[in-house]
């Protein structure tokens, strides 16, 4: 059952989309052949979602639009904040038969799902590696390797797992991983994941996640291989990657290497141009600042994340001098370690975090831009507090628990018990990224943008 508060969301989705095409509701029930109270009704959300949907099957057929931008994912959180408890996560068991050295099909992973939620970009697996390796040979045939996969996937580690990835020359490799350890592998790359040991639990928390370019993919789909080749640039070459993205700025900008040379004279400014879009030379910081300003753009929007290959697949091993203590030594709330990390994803942020207080009062709490999802990976019971609409709300998290939490959540974690109390948490961010929220920044007022009341023509 839909709410009637959804319905409105969508009803004031679909009215600031009218406005765009500067209809009214009354113009909108003509222009689809409906009576205008029908339409309002259904703007205020009093009528079942199939007249939402009708309405916005007819508007699609009606305008060029993209209907499905009409709807609304519905908040499927409890104030701000989704649990999945361990034996859900159980009861989502699969078991998949991967080919072993002989040939023969055996289980090789134990799929369970963990905490998910309609608005956040991740989809987190807690996996058990069921074939057991005598071994860590990359070539080892009894490792089955997949073909790489669209999302992005961090890694958490938990007892004896070996990590196996194939590099870009197709030149296999792995690692020995224990628990607290972490990777980071770019969309792609073939791996796999088995276990060290017969008897010992090993498992992974794999969390994959649509970045940009999942929030892209509807438009990817539609345009076809000419908008992939189109913008693909040559990243793991810097400098062709930067003369690539500055031709593009030039065509946009409809200039030549002429005009932008004569530019640039006009303005007293000297650059090999030539060098530069020829990507035989990089760019300076002055030259990017100078070429930008003539372009009407930033100079970030010239400038291209640094290719390392060594963050192609990134492994990191726990080493516990490299925790720290949060927010200081003196009364820590936690003890953290952070996970693989890579600058080309700035805001991919995973955390092993240990609660170390009974109790946190919730204004010490602190809130993020991010989705986070976070497992119970110990053996401890965990409290959550989190503060949302005007409440403190409080939740355990027992061991083998995990949750979604929405993005500016102020909250605290504790250890009731205690006890060793272990937490494994990774942040990303939703369609509200840097990009967007700079641009968001620059509107006049926050007032009419999640929920349309005027109409402005
Ligand atoms: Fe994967």
């Amino acid at each position: 059952m839909v709410s009637k508060e959804h319905l409105k969301k969508i009803g004031s989705r679909i009215f600031s989309e009218a406005n765009d095409l500067k209809r009214t509701p009354e113009t909108l029930a003509k222009d689809l052949g409906m009576k205008p109270q029908d339409v309002q009704n259904i703007l205020d959300g009093e009528r079942p979602i199939e007249d939402t949907y009708s309405l916005v099957a007819r508007m699609g057929s009606t305008y060029p639009i993209d209907a499905s931008d009409l709807l609304i994912p519905e908040d499927d959180t409890t104030n701000g904040v989704k649990i999945m408890r361990k034996d859900d996560s159980e009861a989502s068991k699969r078991i998949f038969d991967r080919k072993d050295k002989t040939g023969a099909l055996t289980p090789y992973y134990d799929y369970r799902d963990t905490a998910m939620s309609k608005l956040a970009p991740l989809k987190p697996e807690w996996i058990k590696e069921l074939r057991a390796v005598e071994n860590s040979d990359p070539e080892n045939s009894d490792v089955a390797y997949n073909n790489g996969h669209f999302m992005h996937q961090a890694t958490f580690f938990k007892g004896p797992v070996n990590f196996y990835w194939q590099d870009k020359d197709g030149i296999k490799h792995s690692s020995e991983m224990n628990t607290g350890d972490s990777n980071y592998i770019t969309p792609f790359h073939p791996h796999s994941f088995t276990s060290r040991s017969q008897n010992e639990e090993a498992l992974i928390l794999a969390v994959t996640f649509g970045g940009d370019v999942r929030r892209a993919q509807k438009e990817l789909y539609a345009l076809g291989q000419r908008g992939v080749d189109g913008a693909m640039l040559d990243y793991r070459n810097h400098n062709s990657a930067t003369s690539q993205l500055l031709k593009q700025h030039m065509r946009n900008e409809r200039m030549s290497a002429d005009n932008l040379q004569n530019l640039l004279e006009s303005k007293g400014v000297s650059i090999e141009l030539d060098s530069i879009l020829s990507g035989k030379s990089p760019i300076t910081e002055q030259e990017r600042r100078e070429i930008s300003y003539v372009l009407n753009i930033e100079p970030s929007d010239l400038t291209i994340p640094k290719y390392r290959p060594e963050e192609e697949v990134i492994v990191k091993q726990k080493r516990e001098e490299d925790g720290y203590n949060y927010p200081d030594n003196k009364n820590p709330n936690y003890r953290i370690h952070t996970l693989a990390r890579t600058s080309k994803m700035p805001l991919m942020k995973g955390f092993d975090i240990q609660p170390l207080q009974r109790q946190i009062p919730i204004d010490k709490g602190t809130d993020n831009s991010l989705h986070t999802w976070a497992y119970n990976y110990g053996n401890e019971n965990i409290g959550l507090s989190w503060y949302a609409n005007g409440e403190v709300h409080k939740e355990v998290l027992h061991p083998g628990d995990s949750m979604i939490m929405q993005p500016y959540v102020p909250h605290s974690l504790s250890n009731p018990s205690d006890g060793d109390a272990r937490l494994v948490s990774i942040g990303v961010p939703g369609a509200l990224n840097l990009a967007a929220q700079k641009e968001l920044s620059y509107f006049t007022s926050g007032e009419r943008v999640a929920k349309e009341t005027k109409k402005w023509f």
